[in-house]
């Protein structure tokens, strides 16, 4: 597979530039299509990358937001990618509402089955096919997760579902995420990594023989072309 290491001094430098990939990617598609899918991952990290892509000047209007996992938390409380996003993204960027599709994990695991309902809803009006995101962005756990793929979570193996229901033990939290076949199939799949607490997951990701449920970022590396942005610290054991 090819991958590509954008390496910069800070998680400033690494997110603006994740920010601008983002940006002409979704600007390709929207000269050839209607509109583009972004899907994006929660934590802390992007927060700079959103606050980056509110200045970017996109049309919003035909781009459709989608959250690549969520806590099992109602928007607001400050566990939620959902709320994550919206402060740093949706609401400064003003974002349509209509183009907001948010996980309603609150609800359990059936939020699971309601979620690959809307991402083939969405997919079927636009493109008629399989879920294609024009970017999907994930971020990689000090473990090596992505996602809310843990090591050892089974679903890392499922190429058929697009979205499941995880127990995340070492949590002791339940999650929704989507799953590989998504993951692996967006036209652009960014990664966005930031200090030095990532630096073995990264080694791990790209040096360890591959073993995806042990190391599921390993996924975003041995399985498809990535564009990784990453930050010195978080680089260290790569360069
Ligand atoms: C989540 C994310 C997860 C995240 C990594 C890195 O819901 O937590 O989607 O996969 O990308 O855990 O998180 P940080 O950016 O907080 O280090």
């Amino acid at each position: 597979m090819i991958f590509y290491r954008h390496i910069f001094d800070d998680r400033i430098g690494a997110a603006g530039a994740c920010a601008a990939f983002i940006a002409a990617a979704l600007r390709q598609e929207l000269a050839a299509k209607p509109v583009a899918t972004l899907a994006v991952s929660g934590g802390s990290t992007p927060r700079l990358m959103f606050d980056a892509l509110v200045n970017e000047s996109l049309e919003w209007d035909r781009i459709h937001i989608f959250f690549v996992d969520e806590r099992p938390v109602p928007p607001g409380h400050p566990d939620s990618n959902y709320t994550l996003c919206e402060t740093h993204l949706l609401t400064p960027a003003a974002v349509p509402a209509a183009n907001v599709h948010r996980i309603l994990a609150e609800r359990g695991p059936a939020a699971a089955v309601l979620y690959a309902i809307e991402i083939k809803s969405v997919f079927r009006k636009s493109t008629g096919s399989e879920p294609r995101f024009t970017v999907l962005q994930c971020g990689i756990g000090p473990d090596c997760h992505t996602a809310s793929l843990f090591p050892g979570e089974p679903l890392i193996n499922d190429r058929e579902g697009l979205v499941g229901a995880v127990e995340v033990a070492k949590l002791h939290q339940a999650r929704i995420t989507m799953l590989p076949r998504i993951l692996l199939n967006a036209k652009n799949l960014v990664v966005l990594a930031c200090g030095q607490e990532k630096a073995w997951a990264l080694d791990r990701a790209f040096h360890a023989p591959f073993e995806a449920l042990q190391y599921p970022a390993q996924l975003l590396v041995h399985e498809r072309d990535s564009e990784f942005f990453l930050d010195r610290a978080a680089a260290a054991r790569l360069v």
